[in-house]
């Protein structure tokens, strides 16, 4: 399972949004509670949720969970807008010495770039190295995103105990 998607933070409000002088128009910006509408939409997609290999939360559930990491100083979120429109996430968690790098994007927005440059930016407001993302090993795109953007691969293909394989990358500068 991805790791990386089981807790967050929150965009510091003096991290302004960034914008992406491109025709994809993404910027980052604080999650707002007006956004978890969207998100869960996004990550209660079967399609999504399998590629991940991170199970669907009920919404009393998600609700609870955002609202837990939302208000934890020591992780980083954000909100991947695209065409004014909530496409997606980052988060950051975790230990300083061992943080954990997560995204996600609305499946309808994929294969437009928005997951490579989500994290390119999202990587541009954060100091933290090293980082350490976990991805099934099922879900090329995700790897193709984080290797886009600096991680490499850490050792062998590793069998979890829900029986997913996930590779693990690290970005060490
Ligand atoms: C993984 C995910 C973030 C990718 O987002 P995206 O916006 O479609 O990504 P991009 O458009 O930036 O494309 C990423 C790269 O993957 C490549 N890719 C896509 N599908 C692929 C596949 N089946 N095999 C190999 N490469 C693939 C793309 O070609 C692109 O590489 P390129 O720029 O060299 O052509 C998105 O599918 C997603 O949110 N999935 C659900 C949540 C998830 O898996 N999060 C990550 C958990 S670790």
């Amino acid at each position: 399972m991805c790791t990386t998607l089981c807790g967050a933070g929150v965009w510091r409000a003096a991290q302004d949004a960034v914008s992406v002088p491109s025709a994809r128009m993404i910027e980052l910006r604080a999650v707002d509670i007006a956004d978890l509408d969207a998100l869960y939409a996004q990550m209660s997609d079967p399609v999504s949720s399998a590629l991940a290999a991170v199970p669907s939360r009920e919404r009393s559930a998600f609700d609870a969970h955002w609202a837990k990491i939302m208000s934890n100083p020591g992780t980083t979120l954000a909100t991947i807008v695209a065409d004014g429109k909530v496409a997606g996430h980052c988060v950051c968690f975790g230990e300083a010495s061992a943080r954990d790098i997560g995204y996600w994007i609305d499946r309808a927005c994929w294969g437009r770039g928005y997951g490579s440059e989500a994290l390119r930016l999202f990587l541009e407001q954060l100091p933290d190295r090293p980082l350490k993302a976990t991805v099934a090993a099922h879900n090329p795109a995700s790897m193709r995103v984080l290797e886009k953007n600096g991680f490499t691969r850490v050792g062998e293909p590793v069998v979890e105990d829900d029986g997913v394989t996930v590779v693990h990358f690290e970005l060490v500068a």
